[in-house]
């Protein structure tokens, strides 16, 4: 194991027990979290599966994070006769108490471990972006807890990357560096393409987009992880600007 290095800018992390969770819970995560490129690959759909929902459904938002988010987007769509949930393991940019509207009620919740009250509950059920946060022995559990709150004839969504990704020199250096991040916490890298597998879901659509990367908010993002595991093999010395 290799000593951590000493870098500037330590940024918070939760401190929900248990979770290997890679990526700050910070206000510049939270705006990083609201860019709307994914939206827009999605023809800037919210819902990509053929939910129709009635007076009185129930949706949950599981890992709702930032304050805009796509529960905030979400309700603003939908009649306030649909209540809707959120759950995350850090509250920390939930909106402030008082200020989401009557419909909505965010919780401190892993999906690991969803409350007993609310088997069958959901006629939707979106996830988006677990893939740095659940290990791989854990998406099943996640899976199966959201099955079981997912109402009889209730649709789930979920949004992870795939590992395909390539570009020149930098973006593969970065990938060898995620790789690695996610190896050393027990994350899957291609979980997208595993996600179903055994899953007890019936009906599975997938729709693939692919989205620009670059811009660096990602690397600000798991530098203090990689400094932590001593620069995985790959960074040696902190130094620059952030
Ligand atoms: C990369 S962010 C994605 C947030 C949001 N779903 C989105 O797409 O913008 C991952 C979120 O998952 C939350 N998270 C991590 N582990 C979790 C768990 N076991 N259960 C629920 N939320 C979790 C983190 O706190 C963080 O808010």
């Amino acid at each position: 194991m290799l000593a951590a290095i000493d870098h500037k800018k330590a940024r918070p992390f939760t401190t929900f027990g248990g979770t290997k969770y890679a990526l700050p819970s910070d206000e510049p995560e939270g705006e990083r979290l609201e860019e709307h490129f994914l939206m827009q690959a999605f023809d800037n759909r919210l819902v990509i599966s053929t939910v129709f929902l009635k007076e009185g459904d129930n949706v949950l938002d599981s890992a709702k994070d930032a304050v805009s988010s796509w529960l905030s987007d979400y309700v603003k769509t939908m009649p306030g006769s649909v209540e809707v949930y959120g759950i995350d393991i850090e509250v920390r940019l939930f909106p402030a108490a008082g200020s989401p509207p009557h419909n909505v009620h965010l919780r401190l919740n892993s999906v690991t471990n969803l409350p007993s009250e609310w088997s069958g509950t959901f006629a939707f059920v979106n996830q988006r972006f677990l893939v740095a946060a659940l290990q791989e022995h854990e998406w099943p559990i996640a899976l199966k807890e959201l099955h079981r709150v997912l109402a009889t004839e209730g649709w789930l969504q979920l949004c992870e990357p795939d590992s395909n990704w390539s570009g020149g020199l930098i973006v593969d250096r970065h990938k060898e560096l995620t790789t690695a991040l996610y190896e050393s916490r027990g994350f899957s890298i291609s979980i997208a393409n595993e996600l179903f597998a055994n899953s007890g879901f019936m009906d599975i659509h997938v729709e693939r987009r692919v989205i620009p990367l670059g811009n660096g908010r990602e690397n600000m993002a798991m530098k203090t992880p990689v400094m932590m595991e001593g620069g995985l093999g790959i960074v040696h010395l902190s130094h620059g600007r952030r």
